[in-house]
């Protein structure tokens, strides 16, 4: 599918593509998270995208709004991309991704940010959500929009702050109540940081955590096989993927790990298809001591 182009003078805009792209099927499948949590995941936006505008929103009040929580390096990003892929699929018709920059508005003096964000909401995404298509709106990193109003001083969140955080609620209800065929994917690593009515708006929060041994397991064999084009000893690959687990790994650790091997010796550099199991325990022995523990 052509990426579509984005129109000049339009703020926060990242990406603006139309779904399915054989290419973007990698982040569903390739993203490890326990199949009850895809599912929900998956039948969640079908429902959203395909029936919202019927329902009665005092009976049930869909705002169309999912949210992936959890630590850095665990696929939220690459999950929500791929969830909207997996819709479009499901849907057997296209949708329009749209992916927003909350970094993009990060003045939050006199009062600019709470009028781009209600730019945003008001003109962009109403504007888009007019070409008829089913609509996912990725808010990436959603903490730095809707900042809690209870959860710093009020000299880190000045009052300003507080009026971009009601112009996100506002907004969010705006394209609810006006959108229906738009349903809003958002991330955050810092749910403690989301403001608490945003948290409240959502019709489902899915917590991504850390991979278990299992799917440790399966990221690994998929990152060495990518990377020799064989598959490698399964009994070796299952130990180290206990030892990736207790050494508290997140998702995105583990693949680097195997690139890891790779820079420890300049034959495997040279050729990594001659990457062993035995390489990665050793990148994995050798850097446990200097790892950050992740959070
Ligand atoms: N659950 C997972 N299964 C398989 N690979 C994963 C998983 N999580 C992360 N990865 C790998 O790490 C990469 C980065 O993941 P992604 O950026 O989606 O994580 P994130 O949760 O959004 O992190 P952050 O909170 O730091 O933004 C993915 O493209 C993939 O290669
Ligand atoms: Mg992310």
């Amino acid at each position: 599918m052509p990426r579509i182009t984005i129109p000049p003078g339009i703020e926060g805009l990242v990406e603006l593509v139309e779904l399915p792209d054989p290419a973007w099927a990698d982040r569903w499948e390739r993203i490890i998270v326990p199949g009850d949590q895809k599912d929900r995941l998956r039948n969640y936006l079908v429902f959203s995208l395909k029936h919202r505008a019927k329902l009665n929103q005092v009976a049930l009040p869909l705002h169309g709004l999912v949210i992936l929580a959890g630590p850095p390096g665990t696929g939220k990003t690459t999950l929500a991309a791929g969830l909207a892929n997996r819709a479009a699929l499901d849907l057997g018709s296209p949708v329009l991704f749209v992916d927003i920059n909350p970094h993009a508005f990060p003045s939050q003096l006199l009062g600019e940010s709470q009028r781009s964000v209600a730019r945003l909401f008001e003109r962009t995404l109403p504007d888009l959500a007019r070409r008829a298509l089913p609509t996912v709106v990725l808010l990436d990193e959603v903490e730095a929009l809707a900042v809690s109003r209870t959860g710093a001083s009020l000299e880190t969140n000045p009052v300003d702050v507080h009026r971009a955080t009601d112009a996100v609620l506002a907004g969010v209800d705006h394209v609810a109540r006006t959108c229906p065929n738009v349903t809003f994917v958002a991330t955050t690593n810092h749910k403690a940081g989301v403001d608490g009515a945003f948290l409240s708006r959502a019709d489902l929060i899915e917590e991504v955590g850390f991979p278990g041994a299992e799917a440790v397991r399966i990221i690994l064999a998929d990152s060495l096989r990518e990377l020799t084009g064989r598959d490698l000893d399964e009994a070796a690959v299952a130990a180290l993927a206990v030892d990736c687990t207790t050494a508290q790994l997140d998702a995105r650790q583990v693949r680097k790990l195997v690139l890891r091997a790779v820079c420890e010796r300049l034959e495997l550099a040279q050729d990594p298809t001659r990457t062993t199991v035995a390489d990665v325990t050793a990148a994995l022995r050798s850097s446990r001591d200097r790892l950050e523990p992740s959070v």
